[in-house]
């Protein structure tokens, strides 16, 4: 792999303390968008691919510990061809150990994919593209590798949590990150708009759709927290400061308990799904 940027090697390492942690997070929470209800945010995408007969190539563009592809591996679908690639060597042995030696994994960068031109029907990727340096390269190298009429589909960030919660979370993490948390880009900030989507696929997709798709979950204070722990700008703050923003948010959310003690939030996600032009 080229050499890693700052934000790269944080991810990394993230990754490498905590392989899995996106799936054991989205896995098991159903998805909602304005007219269906899925078993997760996985189990969308897995659904947009098709069930045919033909021969089928499938990339999962930052495939993590491979929950997307053991989904697809289920469908036993014959002339199905499974590819995963990620940067993350510990997410990737992960993967390897659940999917079968017939998915092919590749340790790599979304940047400079080693794949050859179009030889991919259907580009999945959850939750990874938003974190993608130099996206424009990344989608010069998802058309390049796509045939054309080649589809893509991602799950990626909308909001951050959902309803109020979010507000509250937003009012006592502001200061915190103006203060405390060394400043780190995450990939490109269009990557959070149809507005920004729409301009990184014009020219090379067409027939570009959106969905939202909320994720909701009605967990207790606690619950919540212990999830933020596992985000990465909550994960980069020293002990001081994420002890806190965990004082300063369990006080401000309390009001929004219901009578069972919990609160209902989510995560605010959305849908891409493109065609190779
Ligand atoms: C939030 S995790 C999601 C993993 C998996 N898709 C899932 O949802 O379970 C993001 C993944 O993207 C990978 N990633 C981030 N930037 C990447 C890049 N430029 N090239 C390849 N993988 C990347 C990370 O290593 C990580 O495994």
């Amino acid at each position: 792999m080229n050499e890693l940027s700052t934000a790269e090697l944080y991810l990394q390492d993230f990754h490498q303390r905590q392989p899995g942690v996106t799936s054991a997070a989205f896995g098991q929470l159903p998805a909602l968008s304005a007219s269906a209800r899925y078993a997760s945010t996985y189990a969308l995408l897995a659904r947009l691919v098709p069930d045919v007969d033909t021969p089928q190539s499938v990339l999962d563009l930052g495939c993590g510990d491979g929950h997307l592809l053991a989904l697809l591996v289920a469908r036993e679908q014959p002339q199905l061809q499974l590819i995963g690639l990620d940067m993350s060597a510990s997410e990737l042995a992960v993967a390897r150990a659940i999917l079968p030696p017939s998915v092919r994994l590749l340790h790599g960068r979304g940047q400079a994919l080693e794949l050859p031109s179009a030889s991919v029907d259907y580009l999945v990727s959850h939750m990874a593209l938003m974190l993608m340096d130099d996206i424009e390269q990344v989608v010069r190298e998802m058309r390049r590798v796509l045939r054309s009429d080649g589809r893509f589909a991602a799950i990626v960030g909308r909001t951050f949590l959902l309803g109020e919660v979010n507000d509250v979370f937003m009012r006592v993490f502001k200061p915190i990150v103006s203060t405390e948390l060394p400043p780190l880009r995450f990939g490109d900030r269009r990557t959070g708009s149809e507005a920004g989507w729409r301009e990184l696929l014009d020219g090379s997709f067409a027939d570009v759709e959106f969905d939202d798709i909320d994720v909701p979950w009605t967990p207790t204070p606690g619950e919540l927290w212990t999830a933020l722990l596992d985000t990465y700008d909550i994960d980069r703050l020293d002990d001081g400061a994420r002890q806190r923003l965990r004082t300063a948010f369990l006080d401000a959310v309390a009001p929004l308990q219901g009578g069972d003690g919990k609160v209902a939030t989510g995560w605010g996600l959305r849908l891409v799904r493109a065609r190779a032009a």
